[in-house]
């Protein structure tokens, strides 16, 4: 594997730093304050071609590799954790699901205007009662005359208030278990398809999340992304992607962290001397730059083996549990090194932490990376345990 970035790479990745320093950061703090979800940005990330970079041009993305798409994501992840969402539900969790598995109808309905920012979509897996045990869901999706009416009920979607298009699992046959669950593209006008907003978030306050409900709504038999039966494996394929993006956020917090306590630790003076000439400060900034360099490597080398279209599951787990954990670890650190000022938010890291912390929770727990890793380690899955 090359370490080195293409030219390519680096002039993306100094475009992105740049649109975050002048677009996303100037309004951060603010949005934050008012738990504002900020519609205007999100389009202005959508005419950049930050929504849907690694989709084929001829549905509206730019065909971009996976590694140019993860230093994009650094860059707005090290501004705005909440922006940072935005593009890892609509790019890798949505239009990344709808390229792999939809028919072309669906692939020409739905991917131009969700690159292009003008639609948003979201991702509807979890619900009250299941989280982590994802084949288990409750919803349920019945054969009709024309299609199917779907009755359910999910929770924490990214993006539910707001989107214009919900990716929809169900169960069609709850015998089956796992092998039975479908994927719907649901328009959110559809009847019978609300939502309300989940207030109280410790972090990502500008970042949209919603509860939402479906009674008995109704689509047609198109409306289904894949088969039936291929819904577990539409969710996990997705999450593939989508883990890779919360790492990649996540190397962006980190670096976001280190640069906010070199230049802190510079500036503030105690004893008649700067903070940062004190080895004990040195050493929280050098412990966050390995974790920062680390997460970064573990975010290209998944990044690579997607781009070459090999297996990355198990890597892409091992990157988004370092990262994730590494984020909320940098930002603590960097919290200390703030002393009193890293408390309030006239610097970011108390942003940062309250950010990091939903990102070992999200798109699979830490114990959940965990579980995938260790199975493929051992060959045993605790869940069936005679297997
Ligand atoms: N890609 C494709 N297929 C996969 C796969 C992958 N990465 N991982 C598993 N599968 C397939 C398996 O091959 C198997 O197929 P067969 O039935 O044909 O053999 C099938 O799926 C079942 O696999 P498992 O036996 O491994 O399934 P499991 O029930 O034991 O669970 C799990 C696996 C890893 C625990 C999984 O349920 C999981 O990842 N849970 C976490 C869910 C999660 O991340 N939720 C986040 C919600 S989304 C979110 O946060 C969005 C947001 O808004 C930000």
């Amino acid at each position: 594997m090359n370490l080195e970035l293409s030219d390519e790479q680096r002039l993306i990745s100094e475009t992105a730093r740049e649109f975050a320093d002048e677009e996303i950061i100037p309004r951060v703090r603010e949005n934050d304050r008012a738990g504002r979800f900020d519609r205007e940005l999100a389009r202005m990330m959508g005419e950049m071609g930050y929504l849907g970079a690694p989709v084929a041009e001829e549905y509206g993305g730019w065909g971009l590799d996976y590694i140019g798409y993860g230093l994009i994501v650094e860059q707005v992840g090290r501004a705005d954790s909440s922006a940072r969402t935005v593009v890892s539900v609509q790019t890798s969790l949505v239009c990344g699901s709808i390229e792999q598995w939809g028919s072309e109808e669906q692939k020409r309905e739905w991917l131009p205007r969700l690159c292009s920012g003008e639609a948003l979509g979201c991702f509807a897996l979890t619900e009250p009662d299941t989280g982590s045990d994802a084949a288990n869901l409750r919803t349920r999706a019945q054969r009709t005359d024309s299609g199917w009416s779907i009755s359910g009920n999910k929770m924490w979607i990214s993006l539910g208030n707001v989107a214009e298009v919900a990716l929809v699992f169900a169960q069609t046959d709850p015998e089956l278990k796992h092998k039975g669950l479908a994927c719907f593209l649901v328009p959110t006008a559809s009847s019978g398809f609300t939502t309300q907003e989940i207030h109280g978030k410790l972090g990502l306050r500008s970042s949209d999340t919603a509860e939402v409900s479906l009674e008995e709504v109704e689509v047609p038999a198109e409306a289904m992304l894949g088969q039936v039966g291929d819904g577990f494996k539409v969710a996990m394929s997705a999450l593939d992607k989508g883990r890779y993006s919360v790492a990649a956020g996540c190397v962006g917090i980190c670096e976001g962290c280190v640069e906010a306590s070199v230049a802190y630790a510079k500036e503030r003076r105690q004893f008649d001397v700067p903070i940062a000439s004190f080895q004990l400060v040195q050493a929280m900034i050098a412990e966050m730059i390995v974790k920062r360099d680390a997460a970064r490597m573990l975010v290209l080398r998944a990044g690579d083996l997607k781009d070459r279209g090999e297996p990355s599951t198990i890597e892409t787990s091992v990157a988004k549990l370092y990262a994730t954990e590494s984020a909320v670890e940098c930002a603590n650190a960097a919290i200390q090194v703030h002393g009193g000022s890293g408390y309030v938010d006239d610097y970011p890291v108390e942003r940062y932490l309250r950010d990091a912390r939903v990102t070992t929770l999200y798109e699979g727990t830490s114990q959940i990376q965990k579980l995938i890793i260790g199975r493929d380690a051992t060959g045993i899955n605790a869940m069936t345990p005679d297997a």
